[in-house]
């Protein structure tokens, strides 16, 4: 089984990609959260994560599902994971061995389309195409070992002291108080139902973040049609990323 999350669609990508290159199911984490998925069978000798990576960390949702009891008696005698980023994963893959309470088999990065707007201007078009296209090489070599049943791991201290300076900021940046909708707005409810923590709720024809803090995907800010989700001061002035307007791929996650 291959457990997914994706805010902008990168990490469904790759799962899904590696599900088709490895004979296996994926199926997304927030879904099973949200209660839209009750059971899915695949490999259960393997099993995957795919995910972002967040401030060279996990985002909560990963952390929370890899620590729950039922998932960590349940993994497959080989683990993997699969860290999609802008740049650099750091020593995410050592947070979720932590969550999951054993080692992994197998990790690896897959450089991906930037997409935190929030910080900076995400990948152009050009640019998100070219890097999907060397992912998808990326893929294939990453199903090879995988179907072979690989070991790799790529970890030393620089990767360690940049996970222990970056991950601590995710708590603090992932505030819903600077999020709002401005006047461009048509209260159409994308952004609630794309949302994979339930936080956001359409109340008078507008979005209303509802918890004091949320995954910090970026899903409602960068899928908005209206461009009208803003956080804090320069999102107004940046684009947008979502990889189903760069490739076509499908509009579902579940
Ligand atoms: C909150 C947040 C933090 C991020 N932190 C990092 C980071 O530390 N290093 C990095 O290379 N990319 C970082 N990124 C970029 C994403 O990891 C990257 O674009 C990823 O492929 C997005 O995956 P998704 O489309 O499945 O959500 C960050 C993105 C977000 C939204
Ligand atoms: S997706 Fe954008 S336009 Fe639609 S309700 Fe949310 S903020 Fe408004
Ligand atoms: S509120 Fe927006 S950024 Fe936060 S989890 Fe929901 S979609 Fe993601």
């Amino acid at each position: 089984m291959i457990y997914f999350f994706s805010g902008t669609g990168n990490s469904y990508y790759a799962a899904q990609k590696l599900a088709r290159l490895t004979g296996d199911k994926c199926v997304n984490i927030a879904s099973i959260f949200k209660g839209t998925v009750s059971s899915v069978s695949g490999k259960s000798d393997v099993t995957g994560f795919v995910f972002p990576v967040y401030f060279s960390g996990l985002p909560e949702i990963v952390k929370r599902f890899a620590s729950h009891p039922e998932i960590r008696s349940h993994l497959g005698s080989y683990v993997y994971c699969v860290i999609t980023c802008g740049a650099e994963m750091a020593a995410a893959d050592k947070k979720l061995e932590n969550a999951l309470g054993r080692e992994i088999d197998f990790s690896i990065k897959l450089r991906m389309p930037d997409n935190y707007v929030i910080a900076y201007e995400p990948s152009d078009p050009e640019t998100a195409k070219e890097r999907i296209r060397e992912a998808d090489a990326k893929l294939d070599k990453i199903a090879e070992v995988i179907n072979q049943r690989g070991r790799y791991r790529n970890t030393n201290f620089k990767k360690d002291f940049l996970t222990a300076v970056m991950y601590p900021f995710y708590n603090l940046f992932r505030t819903t108080l600077l999020f709002r909708a401005d006047n461009n707005c048509v209260g159409c409810g994308k952004c609630e139902s794309v949302c994979p923590d339930k936080v956001i709720t359409i109340k008078n024809g507008k979005p209303v973040w509802t918890k004091p803090r949320c995954q910090h995907c970026t899903a409602c800010i960068n899928r908005c049609p209206q461009k009208a989700i803003q956080f804090g001061v320069g999102t107004g002035k940046r684009g947008r990323y979502y990889i189903m307007n760069i490739s076509g791929n499908s509009d579902k996650e579940d």
